[in-house]
């Protein structure tokens, strides 16, 4: 979307939104709040910068997939991230995103949260939120990553074709405005976020397996795209990678791929 096409945001400070945020712009209505952030990431907008829309007519999602995206029935935000941080150690803020996320939810009172690799938060085994980290690097480091978090806040967020598969806080009993959620987000964000940078990965690796039972241990059903497979998974891998084990004995590591448990 043009620039000079853009609504005008909505007014609602930097405090009202909370965490470390340090400018917020809040759209009725975007493309994908991804594709603005990084628009005013290429502009120079500082760290903790955030937009949210009530709308998205182009939300995107992971591997190339749409983001349902209806007016005021999910959380559709995107946080800039500029940590300075080498290349190869992206996954860690998109681990920290996705442990923000959970302990967001979980703290509303919903039961049942887990992490499912990569960064899919489920609650009781259905798809309540989800990340999509798009970065750019510069000499080898990371410039700018835009933190794109989607949270299904009302049931409407979830087409009617993925109700086995998906909830929404709503169906999980609690009524929340989508900007309280991002509030609650951006709180957990701003104890977890830093930590990327300063103690290294090993705090955000062993919360992130403690918050995803299934990254160990489970039978899954890998779809890479080329031939799907069944797998035992047997860990992360120190740059956020899933480790598999096929049945025929071959260890597999995931960059990229869908899993599910297989029942
Ligand atoms: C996934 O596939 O699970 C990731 C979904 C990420 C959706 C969010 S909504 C806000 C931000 N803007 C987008 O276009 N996508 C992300």
């Amino acid at each position: 979307m043009d620039t000079d096409e853009l609504p005008v945001p909505e007014r609602v400070s930097v405090s009202e939104i909370g965490g470390r945020t340090t400018r917020v712009e809040v759209y009725a209505e975007l493309g994908s709040t991804n594709t603005r952030l990084r628009e005013l990431a290429v502009e120079g907008a500082p760290e903790s910068t955030v937009v949210v829309a009530r709308a998205q007519t182009a939300g995107r999602g992971r591997l190339g997939r749409t983001w349902n995206s209806p007016p005021g029935a999910g959380l559709y935000a995107s946080v800039l991230e500029r940590p300075g941080i080498e290349a190869g150690r992206a996954h860690v803020l998109t681990l920290s995103a996705a442990i923000a996320v959970a302990e967001a939810v979980s703290g509303f009172g919903v039961s049942g949260v887990e992490i499912k690799w990569p960064n899919d938060v489920l609650a009781k085994g259905r798809k309540i939120a989800g990340i999509l980290t798009e970065s750019s690097m510069l000499d080898g480091k990371i410039d700018s990553a835009v933190v794109g978090i989607g949270v299904n806040v009302r049931q409407a967020a979830v087409p009617d074709d993925l109700t086995d598969r998906a909830t929404s806080l709503e169906a999980e009993g609690v009524t929340v405005e989508p900007l309280r959620v991002l509030t609650k987000v951006l709180e957990r964000l701003a104890v977890w976020r830093p930590r990327a940078e300063s103690a290294g990965d090993e705090a955000i690796l062993s919360r992130w397996l403690d918050l995803a039972p299934m990254a160990i241990g489970a039978e899954v059903h890998v779809d890479d795209g080329k031939s799907p497979y069944d797998a035992v998974t047997e860990g992360i891998t120190d740059d956020g990678r899933l480790r598999v084990r096929r049945s025929d004995g071959r260890t597999e590591v995931l960059t990229a791929a869908d899993v599910t448990l297989s029942r």
